[in-house]
């Protein structure tokens, strides 16, 4: 059951809908979650207990995502010319309102993009790129039959994710990646830039935490995948990794 504490914002000189938009994506902690504070929420979920965890985090980042999210420009970049050019078909894993589908596709590359909430989805359809397929899936069962992609892609979504969930995910890219293909993951560096850990754990759920406490490394190592290739972007606060799919 998701119980929701009435909202109240005051904040001045923003327009009534971003003002909301801005007061309720800063309440989400006040949001619970079966019985649990959102940051403090169980690891542990069955698959409709965590559907319904995205639906509530991320149906209130998606009206302000892209606007907040500007600022990763640069990751986008770095993470699109990070695939091997000779690649063809890529899969961007949840790939939330776009962004990163649209800096793969604006590198010729031919874009699937697939994520969990509806709502995020929505935005990045509306950016009317015919030449992206977006899809609502599950990350961890990817509809896909083995080797369909000579890439997959995550960028910003394993630190959202439960453990074993985030394992799950990677070891399903790989399935879906051909031999020899790029499986490449951004997220943030670990460990940390103290200052940027300080003002991201403000908004980030426990899941964050979590990640940062384990590394980047745990998971990939635990999705059997191997580090090929790292690089650090933004003033090394996130990391871009390439496996190579065995
Ligand atoms: C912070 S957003 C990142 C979006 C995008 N990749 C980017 O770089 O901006 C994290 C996304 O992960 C998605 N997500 C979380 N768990 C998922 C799952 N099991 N399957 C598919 N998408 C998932 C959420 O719905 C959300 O859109």
């Amino acid at each position: 059951m998701v119980e929701q504490h009435p909202f109240k914002v005051m904040v001045l000189g923003s327009s009534p809908r971003g003002l909301t938009n801005f007061g309720m994506l800063f309440q989400l902690n006040k949001l619970k979650f079966s019985g649990h504070n959102i940051r403090t929420k169980p690891t542990i979920m069955k698959k409709e207990q965590y559907q319904q965890y995205n639906d509530l985090f991320f149906n209130k980042w998606a009206p302000v995502y892209d606007a907040l999210a500007v600022v990763l420009i640069p990751l986008r970049q770095k993470v699109a010319k990070m695939v091997n050019p000779k690649n063809k078909k890529v899969l961007d894993v949840a790939c939330g309102t776009g962004s990163q589908s649209i800096a793969l596709a604006r590198r010729n590359f031919e874009v699937v993009g697939i994520d969990l909430s509806k709502q995020m989805l929505d935005i990045a359809k509306k950016k009317q790129r015919t030449d992206i397929n977006f899809i609502q899936a599950d990350a961890t069962a990817i509809p896909f039959p083995d080797a369909s992609f000579d890439v997959s892609v995550i960028s910003l979504a394993l630190h959202d994710m439960p453990e074993k969930n985030a394992i799950a995910v990677l070891k399903e890219m790989s399935r879906v990646t051909k031999k020899r293909g790029q499986i490449i993951i951004a997220d943030y560096n670990t460990p940390p830039n103290w200052l940027c850990h300080k003002i991201v754990s403000t908004w980030e759920s426990r899941y964050y935490r979590d990640y940062l406490r384990v590394g980047i490394g745990h998971f990939i190592k635990n999705a059997n995948l191997d580090q090929h290739n790292k690089d650090y972007v933004l003033v090394s606060s996130f990391q871009i990794v390439e496996c190579i799919k065995k």
